[in-house]
């Protein structure tokens, strides 16, 4: 399936009311040039959640939620991207397109659906004549309530059970080809009823996997004996993305009206055992590791989330895994903790052996990304020594600037300059010096009290680069016909390559509001900054007074670097001869700094 072109969320945000699209959810209340209601995202009694018509853009003072339309209904209605898009799309009678997909384009899914429903029916139909197989599931300890709610059934073994049923005309092959219930034979592989394609699922225990929406999109099949492999699972579909889905989400929605946790195991048994006995937050990924896109879902429903993991070496790398993957996504109000089981035992065992209440018990002693991050890094160091040390430091530095949120990453280097006995004001220079300053961050990291890298003077009235952005964000009409900006490019200072692309950007083809901007950048790591900003007050109040500012900030940014580099230049010249290059380059800085009418603000 081929990506949602950028130009058709341009015209989705254009053709999107986003009061319509809060409204229709939520009640809102006209107060002035914006709307208001009880915020949905946080329990309160008077209203501070605040929609603006003009920016297309939410944003709740009291908690902090903020977001465009698309955002809105990705969060309240818990929504991939994708589909959110596709009920806005459907909102505003818009078809999706999609960017070459190889699988055909614009094929509606309507008949995989039915094809994966149809199947589901038919295996678990097949459990009730299926002795051996309704014995494997009890002796395995499910009750025959728990394989009721999660669907549960039997693939026949034979090699056209489905095809025999469902797939006796071309167009049908097609579809469950597409659904990924059969295979096609290769060319001289041989007998078998239908010619051309086979069954995939034969003789194994079915585990439908469900979206949030509760559609079955793909199976998980299990042997009942020890042959290879033990599960064998969907391929990849135009439904179905491994890397995306959470076994058992829907399961969990099902029985608990607002989940507050979700717990993360590796097994589709694991899932089913620990519901049955109670455990109703768990889910399971897919025979795959914990991805960025699995953290993002699991954050859009809940705040915590605890890893579980076996005990043996295999489970210890999928944990590490998912810590690295999760380290981009901490932040406050977000728990996420790791579990980790004794050698031999998996979650279904553990449960099964020794009760809900125990494993719960287990669940409530999880060590914190935390503690968990500092004792493997010590393990793989040893802070003892000198050299150790300066190892642990080149461990930690990867993962602690890919945290998001300075308050934690400052707890964190406050934590392990404990465990290493050093000033956490020094760990934090260690920690920072093999940094590059990150080319287009508006925020970039800092940890501690470590010195700024030298990139210009601070000015007196906060961050000029941020200050751009923000006027750009809050008014993208104001970004044509800005000033030097070839000059600004020049700039050495964190935030101006995000600047001068913004400026381009909106240069070329300027979105309609606030919401159409930061939709160009969501997939991007500037999406967090750049809607934080949007939710921020913007006190120009239209555009062209934005555009003023902007100019008047890209002349002192250009100003400031000129004079930055100037003092350096004449710095050096005192102490050691100038190249002739340096030369040329003081002489010009001299002269255009005469002619320059403009004062440069005081350091
Ligand atoms: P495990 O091998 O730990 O199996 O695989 P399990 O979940 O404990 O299964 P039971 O209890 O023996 O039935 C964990 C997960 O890895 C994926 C599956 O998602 C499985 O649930 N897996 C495992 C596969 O996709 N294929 C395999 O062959 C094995
Ligand atoms: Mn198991």
């Amino acid at each position: 399936m081929g990506r949602i072109p950028q130009h058709f969320i341009d015209e989705l945000i254009a053709r999107t009311d986003i009061i319509e699209v809060i409204g229709s959810r939520v009640q809102l209340k006209r107060a002035g040039r914006e709307y208001k209601a009880c915020c949905p995202f946080h329990d309160e009694k008077t209203p501070s959640f605040t929609v603006s018509a003009d920016k297309q853009f939410y944003h709740c003072f009291g908690c902090g939620a903020h977001g465009t339309a698309l955002g809105f209904v990705m969060e309240y209605d818990h929504l991939g991207f994708v589909e959110a898009v596709e009920d806005l799309a459907a909102r505003a009678g818009l078809e999706v397109p999609r960017e070459g997909g190889s699988a055909a384009p614009s094929q509606p899914h309507d008949e995989v659906y039915v094809a994966l429903e149809r199947a589901a029916l038919f295996f678990r139909q097949s459990l009730g004549g299926e002795p051996k197989a309704r014995e494997y599931l009890s002796k395995r300890g499910l009750t025959q309530e728990i394989v009721q709610r999660f669907g549960i059934g039997f693939a026949p073994a034979r090699w056209d059970a489905l095809l025999d049923r469902y797939g006796t005309t071309d167009d049908e092959q097609q579809v469950l080809l597409r659904a990924g219930l059969i295979i096609e034979r290769q060319p001289d592989a041989g007998r078998g009823a239908s010619p051309g394609f086979y069954d995939r699922f034969r003789d194994r225990v079915m585990f439908p996997i469900r979206d949030t929406r509760g559609r079955t999109i793909g199976f998980g099949g299990r042997v009942l004996d020890g042959s290879e492999p033990k599960y064998l699972n969907s391929p990849e579909t135009e439904l179905f993305h491994k890397g995306r889905e959470l076994y058992g989400l829907f399961e969990c929605r099902q029985a608990t009206r607002s989940i507050q946790r979700l717990l993360v195991v590796e097994g589709y048994m694991d899932v089913v055992s620990l519901h049955q006995a109670g455990i109703t937050y768990a889910v399971a990924t897919l025979g795959t590791a914990t991805t960025p896109e699995h953290l993002q879902r699991i954050f859009r429903l809940v705040g915590e989330v605890v890893f579980c993991f076996d005990g043996d070496r295999a489970g210890r790398a999928a944990a590490w895994r998912a810590l690295e993957n999760a380290v981009g996504e901490v932040k406050q109000g977000r728990q996420v903790r790791f579990l980790f089981l004794p050698e031999g035992h998996d979650p279904d065992t553990l449960v099964q052996e020794e009760g809900a209440e125990a494993f719960e018990a287990r669940l409530a002693s999880a060590l914190p990304l935390s503690d968990y991050l500092i004792r493997e890094l010590s393990a793989r160091s040893d802070p003892t020594s000198v050299d150790g040390r300066a190892k642990l430091v080149e461990l930690a530095r990867p993962l602690i600037r890919r945290i998001p949120s300075d308050v934690y990453r400052e707890l964190l280097v406050a934590q392990l300059a404990e465990t290493v006995r050093m000033a956490p004001a020094r760990l934090a220079e260690l920690l920072q010096s093999g940094e590059q300053a990150p080319a287009s961050r508006v925020e970039p990291p800092r940890f501690g009290r470590a010195p700024r890298p030298a990139a210009g003077p601070v000015t007196g009235r906060g961050n000029l680069v941020r200050q751009a952005i923000s006027l750009l964000v809050h008014h993208p009409a104001a970004g044509s016909g800005v000033g030097d900006v070839e000059a600004l490019a020049r700039v050495d200072r964190p935030g101006v390559p995000l600047l001068v692309e913004l400026l381009a950007q909106l240069r070329e083809d300027p979105p309609a509001s606030t919401a159409g901007l930061l939709e160009r950048w969501r997939d991007r790591p500037d999406y967090g900054p750049l809607s934080r900003l949007a939710a921020g007050e913007c006190l120009v109040p239209d555009a062209e007074a934005a555009a003023a500012e902007v100019r008047s900030a890209i002349e002192r940014l250009v100003a400031e670097d000129a004079l930055v580099r100037l003092q350096a230049l004449q710095e050096k010249a005192g102490q050691a001869p100038l190249t002739p290059e340096e030369k040329a380059e003081l002489q010009a800085l001299i002269r255009a700094r005469a002619q320059s009418t403009r004062a440069v603000p005081a350091k």
